[in-house]
């Protein structure tokens, strides 16, 4: 099955191009401008349609070529922009980069349309839910910040 046929069966079951969009950034990691136009031909989009539906990911180039990619949803955080300040604060990249030891990409979202499972964010092509008390992503995303001292 190739891609574009994939983007025709998630539209076939019922999935918005947010949510193609979002399915093939957890399957891949990254969603190239070829799987964007894609996306624009199966659901018959313009450009500006395009980047309406996918307000959340500006950043959608091929920018996941680190060893790790995290996505945060900043959304999620309305409430709680304590905890996202000090996450940022923790990890220390940009949005939207990679930190220069090549080890993790990093980039702020909006809604990733999982909101009652709240706060989200994606690890390594994982979703993670509750990222606020949830001891695998917390175990998980400092072993990355370990790797990135060890360089
Ligand atoms: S507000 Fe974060 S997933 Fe919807």
């Amino acid at each position: 099955m190739d891609i574009k046929d994939i983007i025709q069966s998630m539209k076939d079951e019922g999935h918005s191009p947010k949510r193609v969009h979002f399915n093939l950034k957890i399957k891949y990691g990254s969603v190239s401008e070829e799987a964007l136009a894609l996306i624009k031909e199966v659901f018959g989009l313009s450009d500006n349609e395009l980047n309406s539906h996918l307000g959340w990911a500006p950043l959608n180039k091929d920018k996941a070529k680190a060893k790790h990619s995290l996505l945060i949803c900043r959304s999620c955080h309305k409430e709680n922009q304590d905890y996202l300040d000090a996450l940022c604060a923790l990890i220390n990249i940009k949005s939207g980069t990679t930190s220069d030891d090549g080890i993790l990409y990093f980039e702020i979202t909006g809604c990733m349309g999982l909101c009652a499972l709240g706060p989200n964010a994606v690890l390594d092509q994982k979703i993670y839910n509750k990222i606020n008390d949830n001891p695998s992503f917390t175990l998980k995303l400092n072993s990355i910040l370990e790797e990135r001292k060890q360089i």
